[in-house]
């Protein structure tokens, strides 16, 4: 442990990914606590190397932190780049290798090799076991933005909204009030077209990414009473709500911990018949894979570059449904997203100092998680 510990920001290798875990504001207070920061050069970063040189703060080549000094912390969002060779460093990311996911004993036994450690960023919990920081909120942000997009895109284009489009790629936006004018400007250009405004219908409401799409609702001008606002207590009854095909665009934004009755099945599309209002559904939560998931409808995630999947609905005259299931949908949004998320981070990377206890259970997860795998 260090008074002084060093952060060393590594460029992110996975496409698309311009979000970074220490925007230039969180480098300039961690600077204030006493911190030493190297940073690597980055293109795809939505802040400009520029805004770290301002800082004072050495800028070296994307992938240098194979040899940066040993006591430092290694820190990125994302995966690391493929290869096998050992891990020697403490790295702070996403290792997604906590759940079985795949490739993760490779990832492990790469940290075991090297006897590196990996701190991972979903496992920093406070002593109640809550996340001390998640991109949640900009998730639901980004998601309601494109479920918006995406029915006024349809009703622009779509032959009265009954046929499947290519929707176009999007990229991301440089700030949140670019992404507010955008969808607003193709709101109104559906309104005038059509005569018709959306609504939307948030489940999980009250949580992290719930808030979110509801707030991007209300930030392009959709009224309180366009925007149904379901969380734990409506479905206590259990589903599947029909409820969800009366609204415009369905956005799920719960977190999934059991099964449960699904919310919305291919027979409340089919019962809703042609006049169903529901056009769009954004999966959030996004779990298409999992045996719980209960939007049972879909199969397939989609990518910004192809981001909504239709799929036919099988009874006469039905519209085909829209589907967006982005799992990195706060991309979209690089620059709010990762001011927020360091914000967030910032309390417990300044307590990197003592290496307090969300550091020391992240720790012991590493090595439980390390045995249990290698082990098995
Ligand atoms: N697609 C992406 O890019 C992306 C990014 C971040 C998070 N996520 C996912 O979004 C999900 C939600 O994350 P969060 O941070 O908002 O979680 P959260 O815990 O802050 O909120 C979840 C909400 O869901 C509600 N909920 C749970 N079960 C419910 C049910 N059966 N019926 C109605 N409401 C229910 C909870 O009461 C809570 O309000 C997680 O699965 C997370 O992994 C996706």
């Amino acid at each position: 442990m260090t008074d002084t510990p060093h952060l060393w920001l590594r460029a992110e290798c996975k496409p698309f990914e311009k979000r970074t875990a220490l925007a230039p504001t969180i480098c300039k207070e961690l600077l204030d606590q006493g911190f030493k920061i190297t940073v690597e050069k980055s293109p795809e970063r939505i802040f400009d190397d520029s805004e770290y040189a301002a800082l004072g703060l050495p800028l070296v080549e994307a992938g240098s932190w194979t040899s940066a000094p040993a006591d430092a912390y290694i820190v990125a969002l994302k995966e690391l780049p493929d290869a096998t060779t050992p891990l020697t460093h403490r790295h702070i990311m996403f290792g997604h290798c906590f759940k079985g996911q795949d490739g993760s004993a490779e990832l492990l036994r790469r940290f075991q090799a090297g006897h590196g450690t990996l701190l991972d960023l979903e496992f920093l919990q406070d002593d109640r076991g809550t996340r001390v920081a998640a991109f949640g909120y900009y998730a639901g942000y980004a998601g309601a933005a494109m479920g918006l997009e995406a029915w006024a895109y349809r009703q622009l284009h779509g032959a009265a909204g009954t046929k499947a489009l290519a929707h176009p790629k999007v990229d991301p936006f440089p700030n949140e009030q670019a992404l507010i004018a955008h969808v607003k400007q193709l709101l109104a250009e559906a309104e005038q077209k059509t005569g018709m405004a959306p609504s939307l219908f948030v489940m999980g409401a009250l949580g992290r990414c719930g808030r979110g799409a509801c707030d991007f609702a209300t930030a392009v001008g959709l009224p309180e009473t366009a925007i149904t606002r379901w969380d734990i207590n409506e479905t206590k009854k259990g589903g599947p709500f029909p409820e969800i095909c009366d609204r415009a665009v369905f956005v799920n934004c719960i977190y999934l911990t059991q099964k449960i009755a699904p919310f919305l099945t291919f027979a409340e599309l089919e019962a809703a018949g042609p006049n169903r209002s529901l056009s769009i559904l954004v999966d959030v939560s996004c779990d298409p894979n999992n045996p719980n998931n209960p939007i049972p409808v879909y199969k397939e995630y989609s990518f910004f570059d192809q981001p909504v999947n239709y799929l036919p609905v099988n009874a006469a005259g039905c519209a085909d449904l829209g589907v967006i299931a982005i799992d990195h949908l706060p991309t979209l949004l690089p620059r709010e997203a990762s001011e927020s998320y360091g914000r967030q981070l910032l309390p417990t990377l300044i307590d990197l100092r003592s290496f307090g206890p969300v550091w020391k259970r992240a720790e012991q997860k590493f090595r439980d998680v390390t045995q249990a795998v290698l082990k098995a």
